[in-house]
């Protein structure tokens, strides 16, 4: 299976994406999780990112390109599931370009949908782990232990860009872009619309029915 997660900031991208990678034995590949380590990098690129990244706006296509093709190579064999990309036009159609290549177009794209009001909660809660990138909600889907990571026990973190004005920026610079990018895999025939609004397990259940349904 090869499916890409769209969405706004903060409609569970991520916390689906890690369910359906654990339940079908598929690599996760996020492009946020994939700038962030580059980032951590004291390179030129990394502190080009960076700029970026804080600022809440996207990264230029050219690099965002080159960073998922080399890692989208690796793992294309396998299957995939994409969180976070493509984002523009552009990087779809790249991407369309890149699978076409390499004899594995997407299988399907699904479009997390939530109401505004709903994504300020989900921000407001948000702690990551810092070593294995799991993602947590301090009421929504808290750990074990407040704070800790279940996984590795590292402390918790809140992401740098989840402060109020750089959430703004995302959320205005997602609205900006994402109606070709919906409607490109609308006419592809490829996009599925979820109601992402409800708890974690209600919208992990309509996606597995889905998957499950898709890969028969
Ligand atoms: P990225 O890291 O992808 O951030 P994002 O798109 O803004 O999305 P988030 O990771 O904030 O949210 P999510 O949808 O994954 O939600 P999550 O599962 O965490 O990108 C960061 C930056 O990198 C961008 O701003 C840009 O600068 C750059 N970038 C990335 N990709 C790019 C690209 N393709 N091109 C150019 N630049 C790019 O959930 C959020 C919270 O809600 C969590 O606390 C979670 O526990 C909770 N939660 C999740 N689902 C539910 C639910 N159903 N009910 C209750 N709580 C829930
Ligand atoms: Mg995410």
């Amino acid at each position: 299976m090869r499916l890409a997660l769209l969405g706004p900031p903060g409609a569970g991208k991520g916390t689906q994406a890690a369910r359906i990678c654990e339940a079908f034995g598929l690599p996760h590949l996020s492009s946020g999780d994939l700038l962030r380590a580059e980032k951590l990098k004291n390179t030129p690129s990394g502190k080009r990112i960076r700029d970026y990244i804080d600022s809440g706006r996207f990264v230029p296509d050219d690099l965002m390109i080159s960073i998922m093709r080399s890692k989208l190579v690796s793992v294309v064999r396998q299957g995939f599931v994409l969180d976070g990309f493509p984002r523009t036009l552009s990087q779809a159609e790249s991407l369309t370009e890149m699978l076409a290549s390499l004899e594995s177009p997407l299988t399907g794209v699904i479009n997390l949908a939530v109401a505004p009001e709903v994504l300020t909660r989900r921000f407001e809660g948000r702690r990551v782990c810092p070593v294995c990138l799991s993602v947590y909600h301090v009421d929504l889907m808290p750990p074990q232990r407040e704070g800790i990571c279940d996984h590795d026990g590292a402390a918790l973190v809140i992401r740098p860009d989840d402060m109020p004005a750089v959430v703004r920026t995302r959320i205005e610079t997602y609205h900006y872009t994402i109606s070709p990018l919906l409607e490109y895999y609308r006419k592809a025939r490829l996009l599925w619309d979820v109601d992402a609004s409800g708890s974690v397990e209600t919208v992990w259940s309509a996606i597995e029915a889905h998957l499950l349904e898709i890969g028969r």
